[in-house]
């Protein structure tokens, strides 16, 4: 008789679980994470940790707490991962024109070089079923990708829709799994034809049955060299920023003029189409996944809690990759936990202390001001001469002009400090 009430339990806490979980873009503790490459066996030969199937990392598992204390109740193991973009589609028109993925360990198509996982379908659709987004990576470090017009990249839209997302093909590489949208990870082959290729899928995508997301992965210089204008000119729903392989990368977080994720927010409340797109902070999830940014779990955590309570676009934390951060104890669920103990919604400025930024007055370095509602932190020589006069060649990186003093870069000189976010100012 006691297997009733936890069996009813068990059904309660699933449906329940199943409401919980739906992902929710507007959250600020979403974890996105790649799957598909197994990064840490390139690095490793240890077997154990090589990728597992999707299905694996959207287990939510619940487990029988306590035979002992003859409670039994069932409760979820973790919930870690939120959205696992598939890595990649890394040539564009392959083979018979079609696209390719990488890497191709199964059967392709006849006439082309596009797999065929279809064994993938009810992986995918059981990470669905959890509550997951599970969306198609066009790119990667090594991508042979890119457009020459705008008409390429609209049939291009049309073919990624019909191979991956609501359309039809007869060469669909997961199957029936309807992935849940595109991620752009677009590092090379430039700029041309992104925005139109991101209109046509939210052209194909509208009044369809579920949400479709479109989410691009940047390096962290801004602008970004291949996405930066597309950004600028197609709302996008999150943008995945990579903050290694570079100096603006984890690493530096602590340099004032290397970390720019106030950049970002910036840009995503001033200029993005979209003023509800989503900043995550992108991050190796072991020292093996990249050349540089990787900082341990405590410090991504300290980081990212401060950007969370910091910049109200901020969206969570994306990980290169799944086979990584398993192998590295389980980095993408401490990051979770970090995120979610901070809360999945709501938002409050911290309360402002630095005096609002005065055009021509001399400031020296170290010096704070808020301006546009940021708190910045000077830079730049000491002492500075008369500050925020414009110098020759320092690209402006907001592009934010002091209307009282026309040649008056006010970001040329000032940096997003870290530091000083505890007095952020939004005093409107
Ligand atoms: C794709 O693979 C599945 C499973 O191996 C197979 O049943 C199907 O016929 C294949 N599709 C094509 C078009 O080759
Ligand atoms: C590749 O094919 C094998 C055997 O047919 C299958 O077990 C495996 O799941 C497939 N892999 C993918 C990624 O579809
Ligand atoms: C981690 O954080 C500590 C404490 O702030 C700092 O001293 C250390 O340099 C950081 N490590 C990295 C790799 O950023």
């Amino acid at each position: 008789m006691a297997l009733l009430p936890t069996f009813t339990t068990f059904v309660s806490v699933c449906v329940y679980l199943g409401k919980v979980f739906a992902y929710d873009n507007s959250y600020y503790d979403n974890v996105a994470i790649y799957w598909g490459q197994n990064s840490y066996g390139a690095t490793s030969s240890n077997t154990a940790y090589y990728q597992r199937p999707i299905s694996f990392y959207c287990q939510v598992v619940l487990v029988f707490a306590s035979v002992a204390r003859r409670d039994s109740f069932w409760e979820p193991k973790d919930d870690a991962i939120d959205a696992l973009p598939v890595a990649f589609v890394d040539t564009f028109f392959g083979t018979g024109g079609m696209p390719t993925c990488n890497p191709t360990d199964n059967a392709t198509f006849s006439g082309t070089d596009l797999a065929n996982c279809s064994a993938l379908a009810a992986d995918i659709e059981y990470c669905q079923s959890q509550g997951k987004i599970v969306t198609i990576s066009l790119g990667g470090a090594g991508g042979g990708v890119g457009f020459t017009s705008d008409a390429e990249a609209q049939t291009f839209a049309q073919t990624i829709w019909n191979l991956f997302l609501g359309g039809k093909s007869n060469t669909r590489p997961f199957g029936s799994a309807v992935l849940d949208g595109v991620d752009l990870d677009i590092e090379g082959g430039g700029s041309t034809g992104y925005a139109a290729f991101v209109t046509e899928i939210r052209s194909l995508a509208s009044g369809a049955s579920k949400p479709y997301y479109i989410t691009g992965a940047p390096q962290c210089p801004f602008p970004d060299a291949n996405l930066g204008g597309v950004i600028d000119q197609v709302g996008f729903d999150a943008i995945y920023v990579q903050f290694y392989n570079n100096a603006c990368g984890l690493q530096n977080y602590r340099i004032v003029s290397d970390w720019d994720f106030g950049v970002w927010d910036m840009w995503a409340r001033q200029t993005s189409p979209n003023a509800n797109v989503k900043i995550y902070i992108g991050a190796p999830a072991s020292s093996t996944a990249a050349g540089s940014g990787y900082v341990p779990i405590s410090n991504l955590s300290t980081i990212a809690v401060q950007m969370r309570r910091s910049f109200p676009s901020f969206g969570g934390v994306m990980l290169w990759d799944t086979s990584q951060a398993y192998a590295n104890n389980r980095y993408d669920l401490a990051i979770k936990q970090a995120l979610s103990a901070t809360g999945s919604t709501g938002f409050t400025y911290p309360p402002c202390s630095a005096a609002a930024y005065v055009s021509g007055q001399v400031y020296t370095a170290g010096e704070t001001a808020s301006y546009e509602g940021y708190i910045w932190e000077l830079t730049g020589p000491i002492p500075y001469p008369v500050v925020v006069a414009r110098v020759a060649g320092v690209r402006c990186l907001c592009g934010v002009v002091d209307t009282a003093v026309a040649d008056d870069h006010f970001s040329d000189h000032f940096k997003f400090s870290p530091d000083r976010f505890n007095y952020f100012l939004i005093c409107k």
